[in-house]
């Protein structure tokens, strides 16, 4: 079986797994992630293969406490500290210089290292006996979009990955990136925005391009269905296909046989938008077509991520 129910005993069937150089799902507050061992280069490079993800796209660190970053970073100052204390664990991903220490593998070749530290009691058990900082991409094939529930991890990867079944992520989408290198940067936008960040660190950058040298993972087509997908204002939504299915929110599409209404408050959109979509591509629509969203600050993960899965 793959997908285990998480117990004592299963979590810790787990722990030895990733301790013998192995790979596991498990699940967190954002998205399920693919685990393994940071410090264990062969076991890195067996989830760099797993996803056919480019060896340049560099992967996060899940950690229990912050007592675990003076192993993996250096320049972790008082901004850092008051982040941690005020956002983790939680959605939020810091970025620093790496030590030494740290295989390169773990992180695309680069010379930083993104850590979080998650909330979702399985990760939290999970890294008590795993005892050691975890490497996990969210649990899906490059490019396609993340899992929220362990059935996901298993259509994505099969019956041979052990994924433990935390139920449905709370949250829906990826953490928040935050470089803190120099001025305090969001190189991936996400559930903690940045006039919360900026509240504890002053001001904070935000990258509407992001470029191959700060953050691979965020560009062009990425978090994408298989059908194709396409934004629409809300007064354009119902002009299109037969065989498409829409994501609406306020709009009431006529002679469209799929509608999935979608929730009005960002955080509750983010939960349910990636079961939406597999969904989508499961009932094999022509189209996806969705209602786009409104451009407020709020809604800044989420029309990130919509507009990623329309990328051609
Ligand atoms: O919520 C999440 O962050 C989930 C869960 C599993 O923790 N993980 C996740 O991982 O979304 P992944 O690999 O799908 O996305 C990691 C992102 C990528 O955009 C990558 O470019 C960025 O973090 N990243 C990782 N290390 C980095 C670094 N050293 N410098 C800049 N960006 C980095
Ligand atoms: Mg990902």
């Amino acid at each position: 079986m793959t997908i285990y129910t998480p117990t004592p005993k299963t979590v810790l069937k787990a722990a030895h797994k990733l301790r013998s150089g192995g790979v596991v799902s498990f699940p967190t507050e954002t998205v399920y992630g693919l685990g393994c061992d940071t410090f264990n280069k062969s076991a890195v490079s067996i989830v760099y293969k797993l996803k056919s993800r480019p060896r340049n796209n560099p992967m996060i660190t899940h950690i229990l406490n912050t007592s675990w970053v003076n192993t993996l970073c250096t320049g972790w100052d008082n901004r850092c500290q008051n982040l941690a204390q005020h956002f983790w664990p939680g959605p939020l991903t810091l970025v620093l210089p790496k030590k030494d220490s740290v295989p390169t593998e773990a992180c695309g070749g680069f010379n930083t290292i993104a850590i979080r530290c998650p909330s979702h009691d399985v990760a939290v058990q999970l890294l008590k006996l795993f005892d050691g900082p975890i490497s996990a991409p969210s649990a899906n094939k490059h490019g396609h979009i993340s899992p929220t529930t362990a059935q996901h991890v298993e259509d994505e990867f099969g019956k041979q990955l052990m994924v433990l079944d935390g139920g449905p992520c709370e949250k829906g989408i990826e953490s928040t990136v935050l470089s803190m290198v120099n001025t305090p940067t969001v190189l991936r936008p996400g559930s903690i925005t940045p006039e919360e960040i900026s509240k504890i660190t002053g001001r904070v950058e935000t990258t509407t391009t992001t470029t191959q040298t700060n953050s691979p993972g965020t560009t062009g087509r990425h978090y994408a269905p298989n059908t194709p997908t396409k934004l629409f204002n809300k007064d354009d939504v119902e002009t299109h296909n037969n065989g498409a299915v829409v994501l609406v929110i306020e709009s009431a599409p006529k002679n469209v046989k799929h509608v999935i209404h979608m929730p009005d408050n960002a955080s509750d959109y983010a939960k349910k938008l990636y079961a939406s979509l597999r969904y989508a591509d499961a009932i094999g629509a022509t189209q996806i077509c969705i209602e786009k969203p409104q451009d407020t600050q709020r809604w800044q993960a989420v029309l990130d991520r919509l507009h990623r899965c329309c990328a051609e």
